[in-house]
């Protein structure tokens, strides 16, 4: 049976949440342990630099990451657990994939766009305030994935665009120099529930509503009973469509004990019990943990000597791998015969591609890709997958089919419809040569 690879990284920006526990930690954990699976989890502390400029803060949330996912029970004899900046290999990597990467392509990346747009909201110049590293992130986390031949990458919907990304990349690269990437997927799990905070909106730092993972039971029971309710009277019945209480009681209970919950909220709970009784739920659940985690946490010596060990077991295939790769594209040795870059490889490398992809409105789509990652063309959405095939084969029969398909191409900025129609024209070339 052949593995899956899983790799996932975790900013270490902040300290974990009960919504980090359920949407993260606790899957995660718990696929760490599936049979025929290998699993890569990693501290993403260069990412933390591009968001946090306070040293204390990233290296404390270093420790408090590590030790959440070791005390959650992540076996590191079995899953190799590492922090990204004990492997000098990743940034290395990630200058060979700039170099493949499309400035347009990362131009158009949410997080940065969103920071584009909301310059050009307030009237100020569009990259104000906006690091090279912000526009680099998705590089940088394309090497994170590329470099351990991930097959799956398991993150929250935010991050898709970022691995399709990556897989372009690995695309880009395996046509100019061979072989050596795995075209990674998004791994998203629709099961796993994404936890309200305090206030009822999604638990999240950015909205200071969380509830940290290890809270002292004093603080946790402090905590839920901040939790937003309604002004029923005990007695009256409640509603558990929209409850935060409900919601993150269901995240830690049985399905038995939600319906007794259900129940009871039909039954006129008063508020003050539901909390008592998510109280006692989510600490059961975290009691076992927090004792584990109290104990890491003061032992800093023994997390730092698991994540180099794990850095270790990480270099083991990216010193290799990097070696193969810095060889392909030709920083190598001057005594080492020079075999790449065969003429066919060569000229098939210059040619566009035509990409096929769904998007979140459930309309199938397409693009051409330009050799260098640049995006020529860029269709509008189609019901079916067959009707964007057809289209794409039309295009690459005839450049000419560009006028009847006009009104079915959305306009891409900055590019000339000649360089398209030479595109075109040397697909169809390549086709019948
Ligand atoms: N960008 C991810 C996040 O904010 C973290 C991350 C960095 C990551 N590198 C990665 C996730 C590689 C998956 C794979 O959630």
């Amino acid at each position: 049976m052949s593995t899956t690879r899983f790799l996932t990284g975790i900013t270490t920006t902040g300290t974990p949440h009960l919504g980090n526990f359920v949407g993260s930690i606790r899957p995660s954990v718990a696929a760490s342990l599936t049979p025929g699976v290998q699993s890569f989890y990693f501290l993403a502390d260069y990412h933390a630099l591009i968001k946090c400029e306070d040293p204390v803060r990233i290296q404390r949330s270093t420790l408090e990451i590590a030790a959440s996912w070791l005390a959650a029970g992540l076996n590191p004899e079995k899953v190799t657990f590492y922090r990204q900046s004990d492997i000098p290999e990743i940034p290395e990597l990630t200058w060979l994939l700039t170099c493949v990467t499309g400035k347009g392509v990362l131009n158009r990346a949410h997080a940065y766009k969103a920071s584009v747009d909301k310059n050009t909201a307030a009237g100020r110049e569009q990259d104000d305030g906006v690091t090279a590293g912000l526009f680099m992130y998705p590089v940088l986390m394309g090497a994170d994935i590329l470099m351990f031949k991930a097959h799956k990458v398991p993150v929250g919907r935010d991050q898709i665009q970022h691995i399709e990304m990556a897989r372009d990349m690995a695309a880009s690269f395996n046509h100019l120099y061979g072989e050596h990437f795995v075209l990674p997927e998004a791994a998203i799990d629709d099961h796993v529930a994404t936890l309200p905070g305090l206030d009822g909106r999604k638990m999240s730092k950015s909205y200071d509503n969380t509830i940290p993972l290890f809270s002292s039971r004093a603080q946790l029971q402090k905590l839920i009973g901040g939790i937003l309710t309604d002004s029923r009277a005990p007695g009256e019945a409640k509603e558990v469509e929209g409850s935060a209480l409900f919601q993150i009681y269901q995240a830690f209970a049985t399905p038995e004990e939600t319906e007794a919950l259900r129940k009871a909220y039909a039954d006129g709970i008063a508020w003050g019990d539901a909390k008592h009784l998510l109280l006692e739920r989510v600490d059961q659940v975290i009691a076992p943990m927090r004792a584990q985690y109290e104990e890491l946490i003061h032992n800093p010596a023994r997390i730092e000597q698991t994540l180099l060990a794990g850095a270790e077991r990480a270099r083991a295939l990216a010193t290799p791998f990097i070696r193969e790769l810095r060889s392909a594209v030709g920083l190598r040795s001057l005594l080492q015969a020079s075999t790449a870059a065969k003429p066919a490889k060569a000229a098939k490398a210059a040619l566009p591609a035509f990409k096929q992809y769904r998007e979140a409105d459930g309309k199938f789509y397409f693009k051409l890709v330009a050799a260098d990652g640049r995006l020529l063309l860029q269709s509008t959405g189609f019901d079916a997958p067959k009707e964007a095939g057809q289209a794409i084969a039309q295009l690459q029969k005839d450049s000419a089919a560009l006028q009847t398909l006009a009104p079915r191409l959305a306009p891409v900025d900055g590019v000339e419809a000649a360089e398209v129609t030479a595109a075109l024209q040397a697909l169809a070339e390549a086709a019948t040569a």
